[in-house]
């Protein structure tokens, strides 16, 4: 193991080693030595954490072993590829949602659109839920429609019906299980029963269950993709995805479409999210516990019309949800009474102390953001939808902030 040496001529025994090799070094000029060093450090350190490996350059021992490729089991080729610490994220990942290979992104719309492009081509048709999470949308209508690949929203509760609407030119079927902030539960082997017989890639934005409340690919789905900024990074301070993929056939068109992106992560962000996989079980288990007493509570006022919370009733799929999944997390919508209006449900979001506003979730704050123009086929919710995000915070002290600003209502 080597060191960038000291400058100073007597700053430390580590460096003064006395064979041959390194007598030659110390005959070099400073300047050389500043980039070709003999220092020395211990052997055998151990620690807990994982060490970041930085760098762009990888080091071949012999011009015979230079290889340019992507496929992490043939070796190290280029940072872009992945360091040690970005392809252990992506190994951890893979193990826990038992993929083939888990690709590490930069975020969870990188995973989306990397996702669009291994799977569709000039001329493809791909189908997503009308409520993807919105900017899977706005790729749909933007970017790809450019490249000629047409995006068509369908309604995430068709569950087998789906089979209706593939075309002989379709490529993907994505599936969002629960959809973005109205939350509604898939019937994921129905989607992919249907596919399938079709030939047709199902792809799964699987962020909600942290790839660990859901096993995406006993449901039978091809590509499960996450966004790790959520309950794996867990610390609002992270931007990462994963696209996890189910067999080699996938492995390869997703790899290679991954390398040509050129989709590099840094390995400081990835070993902050190995540093939250270590805490995803405890936080988990306390951010669904706290999510569901406060939903079930919301759902006894009665300023509140109807939660949306897929381990309650009123959740549209709710009973798939228990047939399918392990838990709830940390996020649920609330949708006020037609009686009050937008300004009163916004002045209702920002009587609130402990919520703070913003987007994203899985993070250890909790949030409350309002959509205020939301729609969905045949619901104009007129701003009365309010997204909230549980943290770590006591219950009881969320609920009084709830409920401080119901009072203000
Ligand atoms: C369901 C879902 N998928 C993907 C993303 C995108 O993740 P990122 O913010 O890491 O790009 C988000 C972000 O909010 C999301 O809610």
């Amino acid at each position: 193991m080597q060191i960038g040496a000291p400058l100073g001529r007597n700053s430390g025994k580590l460096w003064l080693n006395h064979s041959p090799h390194e007598a030659r070094t110390m005959t070099r000029h400073w300047r050389t030595r500043l980039l070709h060093t003999n220092a020395h450090v211990p052997e055998g350190f151990k620690s807990l954490a994982t060490p970041v490996y930085r760098g762009s350059t990888v080091l071949f021992d012999r011009q015979a072993d230079v290889a340019d490729q992507w496929h992490a089991d043939k070796g190290y080729a280029y940072g872009l590829y992945g360091t040690p610490t970005v392809l252990e994220l992506g190994a951890r990942v893979a193990e826990l949602e038992q993929a083939r290979h888990s690709f590490v992104v930069p975020g969870g719309q990188a995973a989306i659109a990397l996702t669009y492009l291994a799977s569709c081509k000039a001329g493809s048709h791909a189908l997503v839920p009308w409520n993807a999470y919105g900017p899977n949308r706005e790729m749909g209508e933007g970017l790809l429609r450019a490249l000629n690949i047409e995006v068509e929203a369908y309604d995430p509760m068709l569950g087998s019906g789906i089979g209706q609407l593939i075309r002989p030119n379709t490529a993907l079927i994505w599936c969002e299980s629960p959809g973005s902030v109205t939350m509604e539960i898939q019937d994921l082997p129905a989607i992919v029963g249907a596919a399938h017989e079709r030939g047709v890639t199902v792809a799964l934005d699987n962020s909600y269950a942290a790839g660990v409340l859901l096993d995406a690919f006993a449901m039978g789905v091809d590509i499960s993709i996450q966004a790790i900024t959520k309950y794996i990074g867990g610390h609002s301070d992270v931007l990462l995805g994963t696209v996890s993929v189910r067999d080699e056939r996938t492995y390869e068109t997703v790899g290679s479409t991954w390398a040509q992106l050129g989709m590099a992560v840094s390995p400081d962000d990835c070993s902050l999210a190995l540093r939250g996989l270590q805490t995803l079980g405890v936080r988990l288990e306390r951010l669904e516990r706290s999510a569901l007493e406060l939903a079930r509570w919301l759902a006894d006022r009665p300023e509140i019309a109807c939660v949306l919370h897929p381990a309650l009733p009123s959740c549209p799929g709710h009973d798939i949800w228990q047939r399918d999944f392990a838990g709830s997390a940390s996020i649920f919508s609330i949708v006020f009474e037609k009686r009050y209006s937008k300004s009163q449900v916004a002045s209702f979001i920002d009587a609130l102390e402990l919520f703070q506003i913003g987007f994203s979730w899985g993070g250890v704050a909790s949030l409350a953001v309002s959509f205020p123009d939301l729609k969905r086929p045949g619901i104009d919710y007129e701003g009365r939808l309010v997204r909230l995000n549980i943290g770590l915070e006591e219950v009881a002290d969320l609920r009084a902030d709830l409920e401080a600003a119901f009072r203000k209502l």
